[in-house]
């Protein structure tokens, strides 16, 4: 294994990212873990160069008050994708794929094709770690460094994604970064280019902007970098939106959602959760 000198994203929206690999360490570190996830290791370890140590134990401390809920929503997207590929679906793409590892961890049949579309200043990061942990996906990993708010889809199509094809899609707290005519064009792409049988995972949450640990959240990631942009994702109206443009939806409550895990919750809101689209 060799040291990398990866480039870290220590302000802006790619900075997130770390945060979600900080939770993955925690939840592997667990005897009753939910999920494994070595390479999580590498990147925090990497990643906490970049950072004094003050803006590093304000990381560490948000890392902490999202933790179980982030954690538990890492499963849940583990468990859909191995669905979809039980299923036989062989294209997944992930929006805003962050430092996710499942290229790696997951047992993915071998001919599934894996993107993972994020900042090109996500990927400068991401990659050199990678190389210098000698990490081998166990399917075709394709990375598309890319802006949603770009023209993502043709950098998607260059890396060799087949319209043609069902694909599984997710969104794993990229959406919610977005402003809401940047999400609803994202929505519009992967709608344009889903083949029946797609399915597309929306999550539904209140994000309640004015709460201490997102403000904390927006305050650490705007310092030191460019503006931050407006957000508010999909919002309340993606179930209907997606209805209206030739998905079936249906909707599943976080509640009911993560019981299987057996992790004690404080309990939800019912109008929280997830809808599931798919592609007629
Ligand atoms: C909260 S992180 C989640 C990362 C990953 N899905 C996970 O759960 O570990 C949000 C990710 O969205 C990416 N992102 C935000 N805005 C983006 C945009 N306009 N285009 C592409 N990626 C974006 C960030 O770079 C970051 O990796």
């Amino acid at each position: 294994m060799t040291e990398s000198s990866a480039p870290v994203p220590t302000a802006g929206v790619a900075m997130t990212a770390i945060g979600v690999a900080l939770i993955r360490v925690r939840e592997t570190h667990r005897p009753d873990r939910l999920y494994e996830d070595p390479l999580a290791e590498a990147f925090v370890a990497a990643a906490r160069a970049g950072f004094d140590d003050d803006r590093w134990a304000r990381f560490e401390a948000l890392a902490d008050q999202f933790y179980e809920g982030r954690s538990l929503a890492v499963k849940l997207v583990d468990d859909h994708i191995q669905e979809a590929t039980a299923a036989g679906s062989r294209q997944i793409v992930l929006l805003g794929a962050g430092l996710d590892t499942r290229a790696f961890r997951l047992g993915l049949p071998a001919g599934t094709a894996f993107f993972e579309v994020d900042l090109p200043e996500l990927f400068a990061f991401k990659e050199p770690v990678l190389s210098a942990q000698q990490a081998r996906p166990v399917c075709a990993r394709r990375v598309v460094a890319a802006d949603l708010c770009g023209d993502w889809a043709q950098a998607l199509l260059d890396q060799g994604f087949r319209p043609d094809l069902p694909t599984r899609w997710v969104d794993e707290g990229v959406l919610g970064y977005l402003s809401r005519d940047d999400a609803y064009k994202v929505a519009a792409t992967v709608t344009d280019v889903s083949a029946p049988g797609s399915g597309f995972g929306i999550g539904r949450f209140h994000t309640e902007n004015a709460e201490p640990r997102y403000r904390a959240l927006r305050d650490l990631v705007s310092d030191g970098g460019p503006g931050a942009r407006p957000v508010n994702g999909l919002g309340p109206d993606a179930e209907s939106w997606f209805a209206g443009h030739g998905w079936r939806t249906t909707f599943r409550a976080w509640d009911d959602l993560v019981a299987p895990y057996g992790r004690v919750g404080p309990g939800s809101d019912p109008g929280v959760g997830e809808v599931l689209a798919i592609r007629e």
